[in-house]
């Protein structure tokens, strides 16, 4: 399958907005509460007003101009953040994760970044499969934590 990776741009906007809310609310491992949260991060008005912010990193894959994949990360003093990554489920598993990840991961290394770090559900196994696959250890376990959930809290440091 052929795909590109680019940044988000304005015109695409409300399709990748769509597509979070679409994906995300389908997402077994968060509660009802914590999507509709989620959702409302991520919103084309959200969405927009990151787009502005030097310091956050929004690109989507694209296969036959559809935007098949989303991911959102930012820094914070030297930290690649990954905020969000979400590919549409009719396209999982093909590695279109790991690219825009790796994309990711080089354009924090670019950045100057020495680390890298992001947090999931202790139950997500496709995602805690692939954080290991990318290299990353398990820093911490956060307790109850975002909407009263576990999370893992894990990290890779690139240079
Ligand atoms: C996690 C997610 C982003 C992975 O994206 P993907 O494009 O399917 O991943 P890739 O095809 O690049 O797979 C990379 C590796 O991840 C792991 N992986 C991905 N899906 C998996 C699954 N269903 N079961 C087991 N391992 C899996 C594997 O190690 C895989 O490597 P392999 O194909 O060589 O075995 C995707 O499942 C997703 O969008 N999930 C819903 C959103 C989410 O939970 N995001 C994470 C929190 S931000």
């Amino acid at each position: 399958m052929s795909y590109s990776i680019e940044p988000l741009k304005d015109r695409d906007v409300e399709e990748a907005a769509a597509l979070f809310k679409k994906t995300a609310m389908k997402i077994p491992y968060y509660t009802k509460k914590a999507l509709l949260g989620y959702a409302a991060e991520n919103t084309p008005t959200e969405l927009r007003r990151k787009m502005k912010l030097k310091n956050h990193m929004m690109h989507v894959a694209k296969h036959n101009r559809k935007i098949i994949g989303l991911d959102f990360g930012h820094t914070e003093y030297g930290v690649g953040v990954s905020d969000w990554m979400l590919i549409d489920s009719a396209h999982r598993h093909k590695g279109v994760g790991m690219r825009l990840f790796s994309n990711f991961e080089k354009k924090c290394y670019s950045m100057g970044c020495h680390k890298l770090q992001l947090d999931d559900r202790t139950n997500n196994k496709e995602d805690v499969y692939f954080c290991l696959k990318r290299g990353f250890k398990i820093e911490g376990i956060l307790k109850r934590h975002w909407f009263g959930q576990d999370y893992y809290l894990w990290s890779k440091y690139i240079r």
